[in-house]
């Protein structure tokens, strides 16, 4: 999708009307999952896939949506208080309801926006969507008074009341704070975070997508958040302390509590104490220009998120095995699981055997082949 066909689309619902076209991107998480909405240590970047929209005031109190990819048009008020049912205009109607609550004057604006983020890929189409709305909402309506990692918390609020799935910051911080060529380490305690420059010589990161399609409100993401607030609740109620994430909880606690949590959540908080660990890891290696480190770590996640975690299927693990048998450095499940992607750290001249590798055996087990994507490390929201 490109701003000239952005524009004709809207052009042709608006009575050939011009607005200004925002875009944001999707993101890809090179280690740290799970780990944000449990205080710990991300490590993501934003992609070149992204969502794009032409929005402009129309002097009313209502929004007045077109989405592109899927023909669909709604008009819905800004004052009301249960918005659109269908979801790809609640993300628009929840950013603009959060921005009025952080007391943007947030007013009536017709818009037509598109994609290419795939859906239900672990790729954040969403908080593309989220992004590129509280990035224009505060553009023309704000004054860019809000921060952008208050529009970060503005697109999380949009998923956990609008949308029911109560997601960490991961997705909308890589969206909104995305740099070229730059990875970003979170500290989702913090809040600080730092730049990374993502060069790896001899390198490359690439999805391979199992096209295998989760719907995370609907799963059991919300599930897995519970089992690590289980952990933490009896962590403060055995030793009288107040950690507000497994973040601040040590090893020792958690081996403390096993006998008061169930084995789940006990085998769940132990995979995330590790993720916290291996992002520091994998921050050190890079430094180290030790990319099989990295690469070794990312095996580990994946053993982690798939036998501890439990959120893995039949066609990641299978993707995952492809990759170890090709010798790629290293392979995972990206994003919250459940389906979506795989991300690889691939050495250069592996790069074509293991895409066709991956995309045969795939095809022979599955019935379909998975898609492949180069991952190019990009800007965070913009006005174009
Ligand atoms: C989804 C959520 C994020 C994060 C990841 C898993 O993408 O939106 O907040 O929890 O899953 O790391």
């Amino acid at each position: 999708m490109n701003s000239e066909t952005i524009h004709t689309h809207f052009a042709e619902h608006f009575n050939g009307a011009t607005g200004t076209i925002y875009a944001a991107p999707g993101r890809i998480n090179l280690i740290g999952e799970h780990t944000d909405y449990n205080g710990g240590f991300v490590f993501p970047g934003a992609v070149e896939q992204g969502m794009m929209a032409e929005i402009r005031p129309n002097g009313t109190r209502a929004i007045r949506a077109y989405s592109i990819d899927l023909k669909d048009y709604d008009e819905f008020s800004l004052d009301d208080e249960q918005g659109p049912k269908a979801s790809h205009f609640r993300y628009i109607f929840g950013v603009a309801r959060e921005m009025m609550k952080r007391g943007v004057k947030v007013e009536g604006f017709d818009c037509a926006f598109a994609g290419d983020v795939p859906l239900g890929a672990g790729m954040s189409s969403s908080a593309a969507l989220e992004s590129c709305f509280a990035f224009a909402i505060n553009d023309l309506f704000g004054n860019n008074a809000i921060s952008k990692m208050e529009l970060a918390k503005v697109g999380q609020a949009t998923e956990h009341i609008y949308l029911g799935l109560n997601c960490g910051i991961m997705d909308q911080f890589a969206s909104v704070h995305g740099k070229a060529g730059q990875l970003m380490r979170l500290d989702c305690r913090s809040g600080e975070f730092e730049y990374f420059p993502w060069n790896p010589k001899g390198y490359r990161l690439v999805l391979v997508n199992s096209c295998v399609k989760h719907e995370l409100a609907g799963s059991p993401y919300n599930d897995r958040r519970k089992s690590c607030e289980n952990v933490v609740a009896a962590i403060n109620a055995k030793y009288g302390c107040k950690a507000e994430t497994l973040r601040d909880c040590s090893w020792e606690q958690i081996e403390g509590v096993k006998e008061c949590c169930s084995e789940t959540d006990i085998r769940r908080a132990t995979f995330v104490m590790g993720e916290k660990d291996r992002v520091l890891a994998v921050c050190a290696a890079l430094e180290a220009g030790d990319y099989e480190t990295v690469g070794q770590k990312m095996y580990e996640t994946h053993h982690g998120l798939s036998k501890d975690y439990e959120v893995s299927c039949e066609e990641l693990d299978f993707l995952n095995e492809v990759a170890k048998e090709c010798g790629v450095t290293g392979s995972r499940i990206m994003g919250g699981g459940f389906g979506g992607c795989t991300i690889n750290l691939v050495k250069d001249e592996l790069y074509l055997p293991f895409v066709a590798a991956a995309k045969a055996e795939y095809a022979l087990k599955f019935g379909h082949a998975p898609k492949v994507y180069d991952v190019v490390i990009s800007d965070g929201a913009r006005k174009l």
